[in-house]
């Protein structure tokens, strides 16, 4: 089985992830660093250097690779990763993965990647508060239709990261 953690930037997904493939005794992927490290270069440096679209493309690609093997693993995805083209579709009805969306509220999200937006070039140039909540208020909107499609969603609102592995 492949737990795939799917949600927004700042949700949760790798620090979760790391847990979660502790607790099953199976490897943790996250695949913008399995990104950055095939292509040798950081996320923030391919949307500079190449931009959006070979980005989206890579991230397939690699999405794709991570999944042909059989062995058993957690994959915490980018925030756009089932976003774009028919991600979702596939990753939902791949054989053997099952897909987790870690809902975070607005709020949430704001206060956290407002000290994190540095290294996430979708948001980097979002210097005040309020405009990064606009813009996540909007984009979260639009990407929801994607993560809900997940078998199973955790709001993670209320929940310390052992709660959440737990679900
Ligand atoms: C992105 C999220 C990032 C990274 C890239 C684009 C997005 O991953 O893949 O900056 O489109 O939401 P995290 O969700 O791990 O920040």
């Amino acid at each position: 089985m492949k737990l795939i953690l799917i949600g927004y930037m700042g949700s949760g997904k790798s620090s979760v992830g790391k847990k979660l493939a502790t607790v099953l005794k199976c490897p943790f992927i996250d695949l913008d660093a399995y990104i950055e490290s095939q292509e040798q270069k950081t996320i923030s440096q391919l949307f500079q250097q190449k931009g959006e679209i070979y980005f989206r493309k890579k991230e397939r690609k690699y999405l794709e690779e991570l999944l042909k093997g059989t062995a058993p693993i957690v994959l915490a995805t980018g925030g756009g990763t089932p976003c774009y083209g028919d991600a979702m579709k596939y990753l939902v009805t791949h054989k053997d993965t099952r897909t987790v969306y870690l809902q975070c509220d607005l709020d949430t999200l704001t206060n956290r990647l407002f000290h994190e937006k540095d290294q996430r070039p979708l948001i980097s140039h979002l210097n005040d508060k309020e405009a990064l909540n606009d813009f996540i208020r909007k984009h979260l909107f639009e990407r929801s239709f994607y993560y809900n499609q997940a078998e199973l969603k955790v709001p993670v609102k209320h929940l310390n990261i052992d709660e959440v592995v737990e679900h």
